[in-house]
C-alpha cells in the first residue's frame, strides 16, 4: 500500500480525503495536540483491527476513542459518571482521556474484552475537523510502531508507518508532545493510569483525591493484571538501553559525565549539554521548562536511533506538574532502570 501524505496547507480537500478513507475502513495518521494518532472508524471492528496490524500492537491493549463534541459520549457509554461532565468542563477539548463503562456499539477490537472504553475530545483543530467530517468516532492509539517512542511529526509517522496505512494528515509538530492523561472513572475512586498533558494536581482540583496507579512508578510483570494494559509493555524505547539518573540536575549531570565509556548518548537539560564532549548529546529543554521537555522528549529519544551509540544516559525532571508525565516517559524508555541520587 502506498501511504499518501495529505497536507491541508496546500490541499483544501485533505481532510475530506482522509475522512473518505476512514469511511472506507482504512487507517489514517491524524495530528492531535498531544502526539499523532493512527485513526480508524471506532465502530468498524475490521478497520480497527488494521490499526493493530500496522503498529504490531499486542491484542490485549485497548484503544482510545476520539470524539468532537461532549454529547457524543452518550452514544458510546450507557451510564456517564457525573465526574465525567465535571472533567470535561474543566479540560475538554484537551489532553485528557476518561475511562468509562462501554456501550454495546464499541467493538471488541477497540476494548479488547474490557467492559470499559477510553474517551477523549482532542483540541487539535484538524483532529476535530476529521472526526466531524467522517461523522464517526475515531479509535486512535499513538502513531508509532509498538514499543517505539510516540510520534510528534508527520515525518516520524511516515517513518514508522510507510506502506502500512492509507494516508497521513500533516498537521505539523504536536504542541504538547506527550500523550493524554488517562484517568479511570470506572473504579470506586478515580485513579490516574497515565500522567500526561493534564497534571495530577489539575485533576485533583476537580475530583478531590485521585489514586495513582503503581504502574506509573515500577515495572509490571507480564503475568500481572493491570488497569491500563498498555502500561506493562516496554515503551518509548530507543534501540540502545537507557539509564536514568534522578536528583539535583547539576549532580546528575556530573554523575553521568563521570560514568561515560564507549559510544554513548546523553539526553540532558539544555544547561548541561557541554559537559559531555565525547557523546552524542540530545538536549530536551531547559531544566525549568517542563512544557519544552514534554514537547521534545520523544523526538530526542528517536534521534539516538540514527547514531551508533551503545548506551544512553538520561536526566529527568522531578514528579511535580507536567514533570510526572515527562519523567514517566523517560523511565519507561529506560525500562525503569533508574539511579536515584539522594
Ligand atoms: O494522547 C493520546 O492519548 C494519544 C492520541 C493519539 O490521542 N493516544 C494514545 O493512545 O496515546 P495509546 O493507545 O498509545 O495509549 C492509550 C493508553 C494505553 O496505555 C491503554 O492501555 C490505555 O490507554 N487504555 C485504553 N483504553 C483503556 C481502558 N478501557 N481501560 C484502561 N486503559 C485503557
Ligand atoms: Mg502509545
Amino acid at each position: 500500500m502506498e501511504t499518501i501524505m495529505l497536507s491541508p496547507q496546500t490541499d483544501e480537500n485533505a481532510v475530506k480525503t482522509a475522512a473518505d478513507l476512514i469511511l472506507q475502513g482504512e487507517v489514517v495518521g491524524m495530528p492531535t495536540e498531544t502526539v499523532y494518532g493512527l485513526a480508524a472508524n471506532a465502530l468498524n471492528g475490521d478497520a480497527v483491527a488494521k490499526i493493530f496490524r500496522a503498529k504490531g500492537r499486542p491484542q490485549d491493549n485497548p484503544l482510545i476513542v476520539h470524539i468532537a463534541a461532549f454529547d457524543q459520549i452518550y452514544d458510546l457509554c450507557p451510564a456517564v459518571p457525573p465526574q465525567a461532565k465535571l472533567l470535561a468542563e474543566a479540560f475538554w477539548p484537551g489532553p485528557l482521556t476518561m475511562i468509562v463503562p462501554k456501550g454495546d456499539c464499541i467493538p471488541d477490537e477497540v476494548s479488547c474484552g474490557l467492559e470499559t472504553v477510553g474517551i477523549r475530545l482532542p483540541s487539535h483543530p484538524l483532529a476535530r475537523d476529521l472526526i466531524r467530517t467522517a461523522g464517526v468516532p475515531l479509535a486512535a492509539p499513538s502513531a508509532n510502531t509498538s514499543g517505539r517512542p510516540s510520534t510528534t511529526t508527520a515525518e516520524h509517522v511516515l517513518r514508522d508507518m510507510n506502506g502500512k496505512i492509507a494516508a497521513i494528515l500533516d498537521g505539523g509538530p504536536c504542541g504538547v508532545g506527550v500523550e493524554s492523561t488517562v484517568v479511570t472513572l470506572a473504579l470506586d475512586k478515580p485513579r490516574l493510569l497515565r500522567p500526561g498533558g493534564v497534571t495530577l494536581e489539575q485533576l485533583e482540583t476537580v475530583l478531590g483525591e485521585v489514586e495513582v496507579d503503581r504502574a506509573l512508578y515500577e515495572k509490571i510483570g507480564d503475568d500481572v493484571r493491570v488497569s491500563a494494559p498498555g502500561m506493562k509493555y516496554r515503551h518509548y524505547a530507543p534501540k540502545a538501553p537507557v539509564t536514568v539518573v534522578r536528583g539535583d540536575p547539576q549532580r546528575t549531570a556530573e554523575y553521568i559525565a563521570a560514568h561515560i565509556s564507549g559510544p554513548t548518548g546523553v539526553l540532558c537539560f539544555d544547561e548541561y549539554g557541554d559537559l559531555f564532549p565525547t557523546c552524542v548529546v540530545e538536549r530536551f529543554g531547559s531544566q525549568n521548562d517542563l512544557a519544552a521537555q514534554a514537547r521534545e522528549v520523544f523526538d530526542r529519544l528517536r534521534a539516538f536511533d540514527d547514531t551508533d551509540v551503545q548506551q544512553i544516559w538520561a536526566q529527568c525532571p522531578s514528579d511535580e506538574g507536567l514533570g510526572l508525565a515527562v519523567a514517566n516517559r523517560i523511565k519507561k524508555a529506560a525500562g525503569f532502570h533508574v539511579i536515584e541520587l539522594s
